[in-house]
């Protein structure tokens, strides 16, 4: 494992903090790490392995993360890929289910990039941020920053084994 991409495709900037909170994981491990919105990634010449995050909005993995699957899908071909998805405001089994069904969906359309680890991690809603009528939502932060290393951690370990000599 040599240079990683962690790229993140938000709105209001909550999934952009996970992605910074997974690269510092990596970064731990040793391996060069690089993190960029997904909407300005050219090219993925230069990683040796792809982490990929996106919040999810009316059923959808955001655009940008969806777009970037689509314009790398050749090199993501052959390149180790995890990703994660973020949203659900609890963590439920059923929330859980049906934020993967999202996340599964989006993959589904991209069948070349085959991501060896999925994640659906809790989100944050800030009604102030929103405008009527998703500013009546309730406040919350459902991201758990344990899971969150922990899977940080199993990926670098899915790096690890999956990297060419
Ligand atoms: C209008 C709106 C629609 C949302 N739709 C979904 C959804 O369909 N599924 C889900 O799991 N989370 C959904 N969420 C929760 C977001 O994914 C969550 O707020 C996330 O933290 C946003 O990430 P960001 O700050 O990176 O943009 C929605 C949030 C808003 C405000």
């Amino acid at each position: 494992m040599n240079t990683v991409l962690v790229a993140y495709a938000t709105k209001r900037g909550s999934t952009r903090e996970v992605a910074a909170d997974v690269a510092r994981v990596i970064r731990q491990s040793g391996a060069e790490v690089e993190i960029s919105p997904a909407r300005n990634v050219k090219t993925l010449d230069r990683y040796q392995a792809v982490v990929l995050g996106g919040a999810l909005y009316m059923g959808r993995w955001h655009k940008d993360a969806r777009k970037m699957l689509k314009r790398h899908r050749a090199e993501l071909a052959s390149l180790p890929l995890a990703v994660f998805a973020l949203g659900p405001k609890e963590i439920t089994p059923e929330a859980i289910e049906k934020a993967g069904a999202e996340l599964a969906r989006a993959l589904a359309e991209v069948p070349e990039a085959h991501p060896f680890s999925t994640a659906i991690f809790g989100g944050v809603i800030d009604p102030k941020r929103l405008h009527f009528p998703f500013s009546r939502m309730q406040a919350g932060d459902a991201r758990d920053w344990n899971a969150i290393q922990d899977w940080a951690s199993e990926v670098v370990r899915g790096f690890s084994s999956r990297s060419t000599p």
